[in-house]
């Protein structure tokens, strides 16, 4: 038995190229196998190593198996002689013996034909299975998802597969998926990609194939309480508190409407915008009842005219453009860290301190690691040369943590700086919220999109020492008692009612 399956190998390994051709279809056979134990062993977890399993080596099988006629056919050419001379000259009579299901060699071939195309089949869906891990597409063209890797990890969807949101459900977006995902390697390979990569993503599939599988705008949002606390840059860092009550509901429910009203059945916003940033809009359009749209024109913006039609129905990714890729503003990532006790608030000035260090270079994150340390150091060895024995230990911890929010926001090598991806949740910079609701959209009647501060969030502390100071009366001496009073009233009256 064994003697035959040589024989045919023998019987095909004609000259050079048939040679070729076997040793290479063998070879990488037995080290995908290899490869493959080694990775269901859970040994080799590396996106490197699974291009080479799935890709590089079934292309080198199959690449063999393309070798070894050729190699038949060039010796055909070579000897002038007949196939069925040739194949005389090659195998036993007793392979080529005609029997009523075909010669023994017939059969060989046929088997392993079977086993050649059941590998591939197999090797092609472990493949596929393969890249839609997130491991895969975070690491595998390393420098250039690093950015989005980093962030993703941290995330509140570092459970969530980027083929979830990137790609989504049905055959139509697997082929799409595939064919983009094509370009990129070869865009990656001849380094034609733009660094950052641009967005928005015109390419994301629609929300309500993605996002909406798994948050559904008929569930009830309620509202949401946030509390932020920023810190001065005074010696003591003191913290300031902002609270807000975010009216996330979508309105059905409770027949008040909230943030999520945009994105509700029966609401649609679009929007046409001056480029493809989506950032200056030249209109927003609401639907009504009766399915006619109202119109709010933007009239800093009359004369201009879009770029393309980039008009655009509003979903989830038009406000949580950073839903998993959150890069940090550096004021923000530092008041969290001291928040969170990573940062000791009885150094000295160390709100002022950290955030220098971190914006003070755009490098390489090992460079930049030394920066930071040194700048940190040096700080606190120069002014509070006392602290440096008491508080070794906090000073360690503060480096190391500023160390790791550059890392996971600056990537020098894909040109992301702080800043680079802004958020679109509120409305920093006049950015986010305010591109539309501002005074400049307005519509026929000329009265603009609505933009009072708690048509979106109840305000119950701005800045302040506490963190619910407007839930307490105003006093009268207290300089901003009226707008005070007014806030207190508006959260309290939009809770009770
Ligand atoms: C929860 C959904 C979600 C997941 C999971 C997710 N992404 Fe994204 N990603 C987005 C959205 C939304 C954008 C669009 C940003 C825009 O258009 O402004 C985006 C943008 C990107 C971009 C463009 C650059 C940028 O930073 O905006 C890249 C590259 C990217 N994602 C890669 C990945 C990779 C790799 C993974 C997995 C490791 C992943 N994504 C997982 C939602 C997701
Ligand atoms: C496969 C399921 C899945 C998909 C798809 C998904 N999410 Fe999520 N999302 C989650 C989970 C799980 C959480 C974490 C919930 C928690 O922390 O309690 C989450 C959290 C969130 C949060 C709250 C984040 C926070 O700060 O607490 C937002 C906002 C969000 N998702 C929006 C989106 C958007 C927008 C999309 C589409 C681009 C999306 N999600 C796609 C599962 C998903
Ligand atoms: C008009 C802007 C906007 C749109 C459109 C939008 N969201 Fe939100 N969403 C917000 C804001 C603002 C918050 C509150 C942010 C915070 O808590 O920091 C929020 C909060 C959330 C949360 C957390 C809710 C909670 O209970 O804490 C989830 C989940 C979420 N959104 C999912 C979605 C999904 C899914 C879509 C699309 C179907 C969507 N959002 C569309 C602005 C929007
Ligand atoms: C693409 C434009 C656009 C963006 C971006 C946008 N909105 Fe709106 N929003 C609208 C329009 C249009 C209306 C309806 C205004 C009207 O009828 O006066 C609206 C209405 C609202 C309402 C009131 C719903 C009601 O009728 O009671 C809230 C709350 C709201 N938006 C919150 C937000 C928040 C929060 C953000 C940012 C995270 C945001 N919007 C971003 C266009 C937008
Ligand atoms: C269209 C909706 C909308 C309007 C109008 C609006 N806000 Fe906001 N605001 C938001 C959202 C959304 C956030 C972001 C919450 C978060 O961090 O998730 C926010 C955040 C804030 C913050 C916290 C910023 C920080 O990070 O410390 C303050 C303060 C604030 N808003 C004040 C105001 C004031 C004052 C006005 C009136 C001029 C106003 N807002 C109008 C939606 C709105």
């Amino acid at each position: 038995m064994k003697e035959k399956y040589l024989n045919f190998i023998r019987g095909v390994s004609i000259n050079k190229t048939g040679k070729t051709g076997v040793v290479l279809a063998t070879s990488s056979f037995v080290a995908m196998l290899f490869l493959e134990l080694l990775r269901v062993m859970g040994v080799l977890t590396n996106a490197y190593i699974g291009l080479i399993t799935y890709l590089l080596l079934p292309t080198l099988f199959v690449i063999g198996l393309i070798f070894i006629p050729i190699g038949w056919i060039k010796y055909k050419k070579f000897t002038g002689k007949t196939t069925r001379e040739l194949l005389e000259r090659q195998f036993t009579d007793d392979e080529l013996q005609k029997s009523n299901m075909g010669s023994k060699l017939i059969r060989t071939v046929l088997i392993f034909t079977l086993l050649n195309v059941l590998f591939l089949a197999i090797a092609s869906m472990r493949m596929l299975n393969f890249m839609d891990k997130p491991v895969f597409c975070g690491t595998a063209c390393h420098s250039v998802m690093g950015p989005e890797w980093a962030t993703y990890q941290v995330s509140p969807h570092s459970r969530v597969a980027c083929v979830e949101c990137h790609v989504g459900e049905g055959v139509g977006a697997l082929i799409d998926s595939k064919l983009n995902g094509t370009w990129q390697m070869i865009s990656v390979t001849l380094d034609l990609f733009e660094r950052p990569i641009p967005t928005p993503v015109h390419q994301l599939r629609p929300a309500r194939e993605t996002c909406e599988k798994c948050h559904w705008p008929e569930k009830f949002y309620g509202s949401r309480l946030k509390s932020i606390v920023h810190y001065d840059k005074d010696e003591n860092s003191t913290p300031r508190f902002t609270t807000l009550v975010l009216k996330i509901d979508s309105g059905e429910d409770v027949g008040k409407s909230g943030i999520h009203w945009h994105i509700d059945q029966a609401n649609s916003v679009r929007y046409s915008s001056i480029d493809d940033k989506r950032q200056e809009m030249l209109w927003v359009e609401v639907k009504q009842e009766d399915g006619t749209f109202k119109k709010f024109t933007n009239r800093k913006l009359v004369d201009n005219e879009a770029e393309d039609d980039n008009t655009r129905i509003m979903d989830c990714v038009d406000c949580h453009n950073r839903v998993t890729h959150i890069y940090e503003d550096p004021h923000d990532a530092v008041d969290q860290r001291i928040r969170k006790g990573l940062l000791d608030r009885s150094l000295p000035y160390i709100k002022r301190e950290a955030f220098g260090a971190l914006i003070s270079s755009f490098t390489t994150t090992d460079k930049a690691k030394e920066i930071i340390h040194n700048r940190i150091n040096g700080f606190y060895r120069e002014k509070y040369p006392d602290l440096l024995g008491v508080k070794s230990e906090s000073l360690d911890k503060a480096i190391s943590t500023l160390q790791d929010v550059y890392a996971t926001n600056v990537h020098y090598n894909m040109n992301v700086d702080w800043g680079a991806y802004p958020s679109y949740l509120g409305h920093k910079a006049e950015s986010g919220c305010f591109r539309c609701h501002n005074n400049n959209l307005i519509d026929e009647n000329n009265i603009p999109i609505k933009s009072d501060c708690t048509l979106c969030h109840s305000i119950l502390a701005n800045g302040s020492a506490e963190p619910f100071s407007y839930l307490k009366q105003a006093t009268n001496a207290a300089r901003d008692s009226v707008m005070h009073e007014y806030l207190r009233a508006e959260f309290l009256e939009f809770f009770a009612e």
